[in-house]
């Protein structure tokens, strides 16, 4: 199991050293969630501009971004400079599956891996045309827009389902997990077939990030 700390919880006067603590935790990636008050009600644009900025000036782990925008391949261009891992977009943010396609061509055109996400009231089924194009789905298990919420257990169910379409079809995508996460469901995910979780308020919250990302990693 792979780790995505997400920072959308980690406060501006302290980030410093959250950061440090979080690049020598053994995470996997620094998940950016961008948020445009417009898709969702929180805008969190210019506080992940600016710690991304900073984060790529310190850091050597991959940035996996998360894009809760409308106005998508504006902002598929700004994350592009930073030269993360990955981007992900919405399903819900395109008009239709041209406009997707438009978006994973641009990306992976611009040597980015990309990932697609699905809010938790969208079936799996909606995104299998596009599996073989992509290289990660982002399962939403909270729905998007902000931190510390519960993880709802439905969700479980379409990772099982979707995990079974990618093995039958010898697909090469990663299942990631987003919202909610903790030490305690982590283990129910990881059967049910994810391979990358995210990690916010649970992570940034707890006292020794190694030894959390250890717990969440063992599952
Ligand atoms: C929700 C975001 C998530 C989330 C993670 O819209 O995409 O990345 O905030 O934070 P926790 O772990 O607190 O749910
Ligand atoms: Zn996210």
């Amino acid at each position: 199991m792979e780790v995505s700390a997400s920072i959308l919880s980690v406060k501006k006067e302290n980030c410093i050293k959250t950061f440090y603590n979080l690049e020598t935790s053994g995470i996997d990636y620094f998940h950016i969630d961008v948020m445009d008050g417009e898709f969702v009600e929180n805008n969190t644009t210019s506080l992940m501009t600016e710690y991304t900025e900073y984060l790529n000036t310190i850091t050597n782990i991959p940035l996996d971004v998360h894009l809760m925008v409308k106005d998508v391949m504006s902002y598929i261009k700004s994350y592009l400079i930073f030269e993360p891992r990955n981007i992900t977009v919405h399903y819900e943010s395109a008009n239709n599956e041209e406009e997707l396609k438009e978006w994973i061509d641009y990306i992976k055109k611009n040597n980015c891996k990309v990932g697609v996400s699905i809010k938790p009231n969208t079936e799996v089924e909606k995104i299998y045309s596009i599996l073989p194009f992509i290289h990660t789905v982002l399962v939403m298990t909270v729905e998007p827009g902000k931190g510390g919420q519960k993880l709802i257990p439905e969700t479980i169910e379409k990772i099982k389902t979707l995990k079974e379409y990618i093995n039958k079809n010898e697909l090469e995508v990663d299942i990631e997990a987003d919202g909610g996460i903790n030490e305690d469901n982590v283990e129910e995910l990881k059967n049910a077939g994810c391979d990358i979780v995210v990690a916010g308020t649970s992570l940034i919250s707890s006292e020794n990030y190694k030894e959390t990302v250890e717990k969440l990693k063992r599952e």
